[in-house]
């Protein structure tokens, strides 16, 4: 028989952990889920199974943690994103990479089975080719984000290789959600907008009209999460980062999506820094060696992903 896995989710409380913490407390039972955050503020949330509180930066609690509900796993979700971070890029690089170091070291100590690292978009920059972008190409980041997320990408593969630790990694676009906020992207306009449209009926958008970006529904990527931790270690190729796609669009194309169901919709446009930040990341991404190493594959794009959100946040907000 296989031994029993215990999830440590770091975290837990984001866009990404409210919705992995869900489908791993479904996959391995709510007893082999621990949720951890540095706080959390929704209470149903951390009543639904294990809930403790953790500052990632703090090695010495996690490891106790790791100890107390014999962890096999984590799944490292704390961090600054791009446009929050250039705001105080000292403390996002020691929140980003700091956690990251204390997660890698108690894996190597403990032995633990796997670790998961997300990394994204933000690690490519101008000079990266902006169509089609390869997993393979050149990496130049722009932001103190990205930097984290290219240096992160290297210490998981270091440790795999120094120390056997089983450390998986992910380049996620722009994620798209109707549960937990986002926390300080340059992609959270494409969240903010369907709130706006609902809420208000118009949305002031901090990027100019054709600004393309790669984008994901959250389904998939919790999916695509999951698929690359649960496929076999001969299977994972590279182990810096998979380039993850599934769509690409601009606010103008965003705009009409949602205009399809509220016709009177209407956007304007105020680009704020966020627009440099937009411009020196890819329009698209080329995730083939995902598709073809551990059968990667997406299920939402524009418009489904648009009706999905609409009906969801209509039970949620208050309606125009
Ligand atoms: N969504 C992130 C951000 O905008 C990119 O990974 O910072």
């Amino acid at each position: 028989m296989t031994k029993q896995e215990n999830v440590l989710i770091i975290g837990a409380c984001g866009q990404l952990g409210t919705e992995l913490t869900v489908a791993l407390r479904k996959m391995y039972g709510e007893k082999h889920v621990v949720a951890t955050d540095i706080h959390c503020a929704d209470e149903s949330f951390k009543q639904q199974g294990i809930f403790e509180e953790l500052n990632a930066l703090d090695g010495q609690r996690m490891a106790e943690l790791v100890n107390r509900y014999q962890i096999t796993q984590i799944y490292h979700l704390a961090a600054m994103l791009s446009a929050k971070g250039e705001q105080n890029p000292l403390f996002a690089w020691k929140l980003n990479m700091e956690s990251l170091l204390n997660v890698l070291e108690i894996a190597r100590e403990k032995k633990l089975h796997k670790v998961y690292f997300p990394s994204s978009i933000g690690v490519f920059g101008f000079d990266t080719p902006k169509q089609n972008t390869p997993q393979q190409t050149i990496i130049n980041p722009t932001t103190i984000y990205g930097i984290s997320k290219q240096a992160g990408e290297h210490w998981c593969s270091y440790y795999f290789q120094k120390f056997g630790v089983d450390a998986r990694c992910l380049r996620y676009p722009g994620l798209i959600s109707y549960n937990a906020l986002p926390g300080g992207g340059t992609t959270d306009y494409a969240v903010d907008i369907y709130y706006k449209a609902l809420e208000q009926g118009t949305y002031e958008c901090f990027l100019t009209e054709d600004t393309y970006l790669p984008m994901m529904y959250m389904p998939d990527a919790v999916k695509g999460t999951l698929d690359l931790m649960h496929a076999p270690a001969e299977q994972i190729k590279t182990r810096t980062g998979y380039n993850l796609a599934a769509i690409s669009f601009s606010p103008k194309e965003i705009t009409k999506a949602i205009q399809t169901h509220i016709p009177e919709f209407s956007i304007s446009y105020k680009p704020d820094g966020r627009q440099q930040i937009a411009d020196s990341w890819p329009d698209s991404i080329n995730d083939a060696e995902a598709r073809a190493d551990w059968g990667w594959q997406h299920q939402y794009d524009l418009q489904t992903m648009t009706e999905d959100m609409l009906v969801n946040l209509k039970k949620k907000v208050v309606l125009v």
